[in-house]
């Protein structure tokens, strides 16, 4: 495996591998590794004769007082999984060398994609997420790229910028890795005690039993939303930041289920947030 740091030499490394007729395939993340993003790794080196991974927490993406600083890190850890995986180049650049001194440039995807269910809480989050995933893009020049669908909203937004900007990447969502006892895996995981962890299943459990009751045959939302808010309020460490229901693909709300609606849930916990959701009619 090989490990790049500067810009420059990602993208002659990348663009030699496109002259040869190599696919690429691409797993952007913020490091801090876990079985989430190995699933993604499998299946990038399924997908490409050359699997890049990057690992670059980008500053642009965190609010301020968000958790910047603290994010978990651990370098080595990250390189062993990569290689275990089969990843063939390693992109690990420096915050400068993204954002040097000057830098103005930002990519945006407008109106309701970004503006509601996450966005209404980190409104600057998505503009930072689309900015460095195409820059990110224009380093690596990836065939296929490869995004968790716990992240439900980021993945939708990368695929619309993607199409309006005509980028020349196929997007593949890839489902939602669970630990054991349910709760969806991130790199945030680890702030979380072991009595708010168990609190944090509740996630979990309300989406399996909002699905239960769609399959079941109900299809108003309002009961659903209200099973599902009187689930989250009974932990007392977690405070609510948005329970909805919404069609798949515009992301905006919706009164009746059908096959397009999706359950997505924030909750915090502190400092900590916690996503997840889960189709309802699979
Ligand atoms: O999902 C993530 O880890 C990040 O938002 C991403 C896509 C790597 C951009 O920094």
């Amino acid at each position: 495996m090989e490990i790049i740091s500067d810009i420059k030499a990602m993208q002659n490394r990348c663009l030699a591998a496109r002259d040869s007729g190599q696919t690429i395939s691409f797993v952007p993340t913020m490091g801090f590794l876990h079985e989430g993003h190995l699933s993604l790794l499998r299946e990038g080196r399924k997908r490409g004769d050359l699997l890049v991974l990057s690992i670059f927490v980008n500053p642009t993406q965190f609010g301020q007082g968000e958790d910047l600083d603290l994010y978990p890190r651990d370098f080595e850890r990250d390189e062993a999984m990569a290689r275990e995986c089969g990843v063939d180049l390693l992109f690990y650049p420096e915050a400068e060398a993204i954002y040097p001194p000057g830098y103005a440039t930002y990519v945006a995807v407008e109106g309701p994609l970004t503006t509601t269910l996450e966005g209404v809480c980190r409104p600057t989050h998505f503009r930072g997420v689309t900015t460095v995933v195409t820059k990110l893009f224009t380093i690596v020049m990836p065939h296929i790229a490869l995004f968790g669908r716990k992240d439900f909203q980021q993945l939708a937004v990368i695929t619309r910028m993607t199409t309006d900007l005509n980028l020349p990447v196929e997007i593949v969502g890839m489902p939602i890795i669970r630990e054991q006892d349910g709760l969806a895996m991130s790199s945030r995981n680890v702030y979380l005690s072991k009595d708010v962890r168990q609190q944090a299943l509740v996630l979990n459990s309300t989406l399996r039993q909002a699905a239960e009751m769609a399959q079941n045959g109900e299809s108003d939302v309002e009961k659903i939303l209200t099973m599902a808010g009187s689930r989250l309020a009974n932990e007392a460490d977690l405070k609510i930041d948005y329970v909805k229901i919404c069609n798949a693909q515009s992301l905006e709300e919706v009164d009746t289920i059908n096959h397009e609606s999706v359950m997505l849930l924030a909750v915090s916990v502190g400092k900590t947030r916690l996503i997840d959701n889960g189709n309802l009619i699979s």
